[in-house]
């Protein structure tokens, strides 16, 4: 077993199948993925955890009510898995929905919430995550389902404390009234909770739409972000590279994804990915970015040009620039802007590694494109500051 911290105070790093593999998964699959992880090097970056999305359960549940694995794609059975992924090093987890049903119409866990928390301890499961879907009996308000989201949860920690609870209590009130206090009471009892629709559809086309949206719905929630709980976005490079996304989309959906310090799931088939996916998934600067605590709560707009920015541990702050508009455009910050004090400062492309110094800040970008940048204080200005 990995002797990391867990549950992590940080956004969980990891693999879940289920843009690849949606239900198509079998265990033979799941290892593969789970070596692919260690042997690719991402284990080692932070990506310590293995899930299993929906499509693993039995189509009904065994005579005494137990959940089981579906016994034809998982033949050794969940916790003999459990013991394969942990004997890699890394954590497994497993996903059941508050209701009667999953979004597959697969057994949920409603009415058994503290039978298959039980289970999953049994097994050995490390991460849980509650779908919001199935079957909830007529009747349930935001309330109740609430209440059944906690009382799940409080089931899963009574056997085992260290589990990671992961949820989607606040999917289903997106655009209501109910949106806000689903997301405070997530924040209340769960390690993460979605807070965006799933991504969809998967094509290039929809990647920036897809992605800036996602951050729009995410911005207004930093208060509710912190070591322990944090607003999830949904998986990154999802089906990459068959999604036929670019480099360029899974670099914005990186930066976003880091910038507001979400979960970073990859949901991939781990030997399909490209190099650079590769190496922009393991990219040390913007793990750190993800990692560093916190969630994003500046955002300043020039024109149509805005600009996240974050504390960056490198050093000075992170900066992130998104075209919202329709067109190619120009945006123009003054230093003071990013609260450096500096006349000069340096800027660094955390995805090209290109380096500039410059007096004030000027970013082109076509409509829908990102740059992530470091900034920092011209350190030779400083001394002669100091000097002088
Ligand atoms: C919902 C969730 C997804 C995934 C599917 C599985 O749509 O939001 O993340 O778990 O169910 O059916």
């Amino acid at each position: 077993m990995t002797s990391s911290e867990w549950p992590p105070s940080r956004p969980v790093m990891g693999f879940n199948t289920w843009y690849q593999f949606r239900t198509n998964i079998t265990e033979s699959q799941v290892i593969r993925q789970a070596q692919l992880l260690v042997s690719s090097g991402l284990a080692a970056a932070g990506y310590n955890c293995v899930n299993l999305d929906d499509g693993w359960m039995a189509a009904e549940r065994a005579a005494n009510g137990e959940l089981t694995g579906d016994a034809a794609k998982f033949p050794q059975g969940m916790a003999w898995l459990a013991g394969q992924v942990h004997a890699l090093g890394l954590r497994f987890g497993i996903y059941t929905a508050i209701g009667t049903r999953t979004c597959q119409s697969l057994p949920g866990s409603w009415g058994h919430y503290d039978q298959d928390a039980k289970a999953f301890a049994a097994w050995g499961v490390d991460f849980v995550k509650v779908d919001d879907c199935g079957g909830l009996p007529e009747g349930t308000t935001l309330d109740t389902l609430t209440e059944h989201f906690r009382q799940f949860g409080a089931c899963l920690r009574q056997y085992n404390p260290e589990v990671l609870y992961s949820q989607e209590l606040p999917i289903h009130q997106i655009g209501r009234p109910s949106f806000l206090p689903a997301v405070r009471a997530s924040a209340e009892f769960a390690h993460m909770w979605r807070v965006a629709h799933d991504e969809g559809p998967l094509t290039h086309d929809n990647a920036s739409p897809m992605i800036l949206g996602h951050l729009a719905a995410d911005l207004p929630l930093h208060s509710f972000a912190g070591p322990g709980h944090w607003n999830d976005l949904d998986m990154v490079a999802p089906a990459f590279p068959a999604s036929g996304w670019t480099m360029a989309d899974l670099h914005s959906q990186l930066s976003v994804w880091a910038m507001e310090a979400s979960p970073l799931l990859i949901s991939a088939d781990i030997g399909a990915l490209p190099p650079a996916a590769l190496a922009a998934l393991k990219n040390p600067h913007m793990i750190a970015l993800d990692q560093s605590g916190e969630q994003c709560s500046t955002v300043i707009m020039n024109g149509d040009i805005e600009a996240l920015m974050k504390r960056d541990p490198a050093g000075g702050i992170a900066v992130l620039f998104v075209n919202l508009g329709t067109h190619t455009a120009t945006g123009r910050f003054s230093l003071p802007q990013f609260g450096i004090t500096s006349a000069r400062a340096s800027g660094y492309d955390v995805w090209t590694g290109n380096k500039a110094t410059f007096s004030e800040v000027s970013v082109t970008l076509d409509a829908g494109q990102t740059m992530l940048m470091q900034i920092q204080p011209d350190e030779e200005e400083d001394e002669v500051a100091l000097c002088g």
